[in-house]
């Protein structure tokens, strides 16, 4: 627990994407890394799903792992699933990697749990409001992946602190 932490329970995030072989576990990568280094493991955890069953069971896409690799980040252990309904009451925060995986979410989700929900880059100001699919894009998309998913989840990871380790946030 991090100093000034009062919480019981971990805080668990989850990135939601469609295939959740490419901007998803990129997202649950990058934020896995930040998270060991900060020294948060034992109070933040993060997952990753996708909303489609195109690709369960597979490891995520090649040029995904390579650049993230790149980078520092190492993607080959995940393996894609899909959201499951038990999701929605296990995990705290919900990002969805663009607006028709957020449509997609809401339409599954207990009326109780939409609070969950948001898109990853609502976390930061930019040009984009959703990490740009890389799939039939050449190398620049998973860099821009890439370059997108670091600046949020670095913001996310402050607001869940602040929200949720800080005295005045703390659960
Ligand atoms: P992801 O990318 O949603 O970021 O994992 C995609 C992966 C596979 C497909 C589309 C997007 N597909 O059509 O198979």
């Amino acid at each position: 627990m991090p100093a000034g932490s009062n919480s019981s329970r971990q805080v668990k995030l989850l990135m939601v994407c469609l295939g959740n072989i490419c901007r998803s576990p990129t997202a649950h990568g990058v934020m896995e890394k930040l998270i060991k280094d900060k020294g948060l493991e034992g109070s933040i955890q993060v997952d990753s799903a996708g909303t489609s069953t195109y690709h369960i069971g597979e490891r995520p896409d090649s040029r995904s792992v390579a650049a993230a690799a790149k980078r520092g980040y190492d993607l080959t252990t995940f393996r894609a699933r899909q959201v499951s309904p038990a999701d929605f009451q296990e995990f705290d925060y919900i990002l969805a990697m663009d607006r028709q995986n957020l449509r997609e979410l809401r339409k599954d989700c207990p009326g109780a749990a939409h609070g969950k929900l948001s898109l990853l880059l609502d976390y930061i100001d930019n040009e984009h409001d959703a990490v740009p699919d890389p799939y039939y894009s050449g190398p620049h998309g998973f860099e821009l992946v890439l370059d997108l998913v670091e600046a949020a989840c670095n913001e996310l990871l402050e607001q869940v602190c602040q929200e949720h380790f800080t005295a005045h946030g703390a659960s």
